[in-house]
């Protein structure tokens, strides 16, 4: 058996297409929905992201604004911008690039940021409204692989999903979203006892470690949906994902590639973030 691909790449295209036409509607309307996004210091990878995020906000008709700041800024100095772009009409998301310098408190910046413009679902506003299943805006990533799974037409309802990771921004939210579509869902992590034990009775497999072959074949049921969150560079420099494409691709039902399966949803994720708190502003 060979998977079938979930094509990031084309599923962005279709999802971004729908945001330029509902971007149009508001601009109808005399709304242009705006993103703010703020990088502090010179991270390579970092750059990368950001540009990209600005580009799809081109390409969807948002209006997007880039600060970028030495990195030698105060924690304070940044605060006072991001309380500047919470009360500015024209701008309904805010999204402070991570990771920020070392003397800088992640946490204090993103409570910051108010829960109506926290686009990226970080604030702890947006984790309890998914925990309790409030509407409130859910982190890209994780949004992003359940998009994956309704464009396949995948009926969560009853089936065993494994997350591995326990991440904030991924693990986490993936589970909760997960079970909300009704799957019985196990946390794995580095703790875990006998991981293959647990992903050989998965339906779904979401890999989100941030690790090299965390998943191959033979952890893998035949027929199973498997989602690859990771970003890593092999020996070769070449970018690859937590899953041994080659060896569980012989075994799944589905799989995402890296490059091209969950990392460009992220970015449509905040587009569609964007674009929905635009539309919540007026009423
Ligand atoms: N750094 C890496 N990924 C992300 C993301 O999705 N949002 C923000 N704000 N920072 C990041």
């Amino acid at each position: 058996m060979t998977a079938q691909l979930i094509d990031g790449n084309a599923l962005s295209r279709q999802l971004r297409a729908e945001v330029s036409q509902r971007v149009a509607n508001l601009k109808a309307r005399g709304i242009t929905p705006g993103l703010a996004v703020i990088l502090v210091g010179d991270d390579p990878a970092s750059q990368v992201y950001v540009r990209n995020k600005v580009k799809a906000c081109e390409d969807t008709g948002i209006h997007s604004v880039l600060e970028k700041y030495e990195s030698s800024l105060s924690e304070a100095a940044l605060l006072a911008r991001v309380q500047a772009l919470n009360h500015d009409p024209t701008i309904h998301g805010i999204l402070v690039q991570l990771p920020l310098p070392a003397h800088i408190d992640a946490h204090k910046v993103i409570e910051a940021i108010s829960p109506a413009k926290d686009v990226d679902g970080f604030h702890v506003a947006s984790a309890g409204a998914l925990m309790v299943g409030q509407p409130g805006f859910w982190p890209c990533t994780p949004y992003g692989c359940i998009k994956m799974l309704e464009s396949i037409g995948y009926d969560l309802k009853g089936k065993h999903a494994v997350v591995i990771g326990r991440s904030n921004i991924v693990g986490k939210p993936m589970a909760l979203m997960l079970l909300q579509r009704d799957a019985t869902v196990t946390i794995c992590h580095s703790r875990t006892a006998d991981l293959k034990a647990l992903t050989l009775q998965a339906d779904v497999i979401v890999a989100a470690v941030g690790k090299r072959h965390v998943l191959t074949a033979d952890m893998v049921k035949p027929g199973a949906v498997v989602l690859d969150v990771g970003m890593n560079r092999n020996d070769e420099g070449k970018l690859c994902g937590d899953v041994d494409f080659e060896g569980v691709r012989q075994v799944a039902g589905w799989i995402t590639p890296v490059p091209g399966g969950v990392g460009p949803m992220t970015i449509t994720m905040l587009m569609v973030n964007t674009l929905e708190s635009a539309e919540r502003s007026t009423g």
